[in-house]
């Protein structure tokens, strides 16, 4: 297999050189300050790193002190090196999930970037059209969070075709982090994340959640049509297919560029030609990728045809195996 040019591979071996970097200045190894040392701070973020692509640099020192101060009181620890040998060791794989919880950012919403709903509207006319002539339909949320994403994807297409769930139309959701999932798969949530006038198209799945406590759960229709799953992107997917649409929005920003290009990389290989790519508002397609990704609307990206023997060819293989994804 032979790379392209600025073309290289997904792995853990190429942690940036930033996680080794000292924090910065007033920021060190003063236990007064945070108590987390700086070799402390380096293993960990290492280990987030590699289990999650997440890229923990120096400025954001304080931010990790404080989630992981918590976790440390949930388990009646008070010193930091002692959590890092435990999260470092056989013994702490579940740890390794909490801490996974507690570090990642899972802010969401219901039609966030409306812009990208819209979109969906105008795709959807002729996915519903090869669903009802018997085609397969998949669309997947790649970093769900909560659900919102997903759900606001069923019920942009519910509202062109209220029998979708009869033919073989199915939204994926996927999230690395456990909490998360849980609380999708209930599909229950506060009236604040609903809004005061949540958009007509998800009002009409919602309905009063069964506690009585003012909650609000999303009814049936919309969790049939979706699966959700936990998830870690940088692991081998074990699932096959294609994708028709991808939403992967607001997940990358907090990865380095290479593990971002190889994921990327492999959304490319999993999509068929004409497919979409939605990526997050303050996400910026790789320029490597620009033989596979035509740029359509707002973050929003066209899996681009391929004329045979003049482009690059994909073949997905695992993440970080060291024989990459891209390539001729
Ligand atoms: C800010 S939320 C975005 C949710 C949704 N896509 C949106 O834009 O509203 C980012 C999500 O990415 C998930 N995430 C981070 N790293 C991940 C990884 N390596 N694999 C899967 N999910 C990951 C986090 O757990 C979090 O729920």
């Amino acid at each position: 297999m032979v790379m392209p040019p600025g073309c290289s591979l997904a792995s853990d071996q190429h942690l940036p050189a930033r996680l080794s970097a000292r924090p910065e200045p007033g920021r060190g190894d003063d236990p007064a300050s945070n108590g987390l040392s700086d070799a402390d701070f380096v293993a960990v973020s290492r280990l987030i790193h590699r289990d999650t692509g997440i890229l923990i640099t120096a400025p954001k020192k304080s931010m990790l002190v404080s989630r992981l101060s918590r976790r440390l009181r949930s388990l009646g620890m008070t010193d930091f090196s002692d959590y890092v040998a435990l999260v470092q060791g056989e013994a702490g794989a579940n740890e390794r999930r909490a801490l996974v919880s507690a570090i990642t950012t899972n802010v969401t919403g219901f039609f966030r970037e409306p812009h990208h709903f819209r979109a969906l509207e105008d795709l959807g006319p002729a996915l519903v059209a090869r669903a009802r002539s018997g085609g397969r339909v998949r669309l997947w949320s790649a970093g769900c969070s909560t659900g919102q994403e997903a759900f606001s994807i069923a019920a942009t297409l519910l509202s062109i075709a209220p029998d979708l769930a009869r033919y073989d139309l199915r939204i994926l959701a996927t999230d690395i982090d456990p909490a998360v999932i849980e609380t999708a798969r209930a599909g229950i949530f506060d009236r604040q994340a609903i809004g005061d006038t949540p958009p007509p198209q998800l009002s009409r799945f919602l309905k009063d959640g069964p506690a009585g406590d003012g909650r609000i759960a999303v009814s049936q229709p919309l969790q049939d049509l979706i699966r959700f799953e936990e998830l870690n992107l940088l692991h081998p997917w074990p699932f096959q297919g294609q994708f028709d649409v991808i939403f992967c929005r607001n997940v990358v920003i907090y990865f380095d560029a290479e593990t971002r290009f190889d994921l990327w990389m492999r959304f490319a290989a999993r999509m068929p030609e004409g497919g979409s790519l939605f990526i997050g508002h303050s996400e910026r397609m790789d320029p490597r990728l620009d033989p596979f990704f035509l740029p359509v609307g707002i973050t929003q990206y066209e899996r681009s045809a391929l004329k045979a023997g003049s482009g690059p060819v994909l073949a997905e293989t695992a993440p970080g195996s060291g024989k990459g994804q891209a390539c001729r």
